[in-house]
């Protein structure tokens, strides 16, 4: 059966290098650091009665473990997925094993502005929506669509 906001948590999924943010290249994502991001999507899911699993890995393979747990356990899927935006069929793979369940990509740039290797994205060909150069902020929307979502 289906999870709602009331029932799961939101998984908040984090790629790689984005344990820097606020350190690495400032100048395209901002100063902020992924706990300032936490606490937005903490707060942003309390104001819809929700609460979130946030976490981050450098680590392609424990992305997709943490994409089959959120399958069965949690209400919807907010995945800043980073260069494996890119490159990763597996993780695609693994979303697309979540029949039915939210799935929203952020990316904090605008990967469609930059280099033209960014400018495609396997996680997009299963997500229910992408929100991309919105900076953190595109988290908070990601957490507010993915409430609406999965009710
Ligand atoms: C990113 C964009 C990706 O192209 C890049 O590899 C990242 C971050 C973003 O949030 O803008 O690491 O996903």
């Amino acid at each position: 059966m289906a999870h709602t906001l009331a029932t799961a948590p939101i998984m908040i999924l984090n790629g790689p290098n984005l344990d820097l943010l606020g350190q690495r290249q400032p100048e395209i994502y901002g100063s902020e650091s992924l706990a300032d991001i936490e606490a937005l999507c903490t707060e942003t899911a309390a104001r819809h009665g929700g609460t979130v699993d946030f976490r981050q890995s450098n680590h392609e393979g424990e992305l997709i473990d943490w994409v089959h747990e959120a399958r069965l356990h949690h209400a919807g899927i907010v995945i800043n997925p980073a260069a494996y935006s890119h490159t990763s069929v597996a993780l695609l793979d693994a979303l697309n094993a979540c029949d039915g369940l939210p799935v929203i990509e952020v990316h904090i740039s605008n990967i469609h502005r930059r280099e033209q290797f960014r400018h495609h994205s396997y996680v997009s060909l299963r997500a229910d929506g992408v929100i991309a150069g919105c900076g953190v902020q595109g988290y908070a929307f990601g957490v507010q669509r993915v409430a609406a979502l999965a009710g």
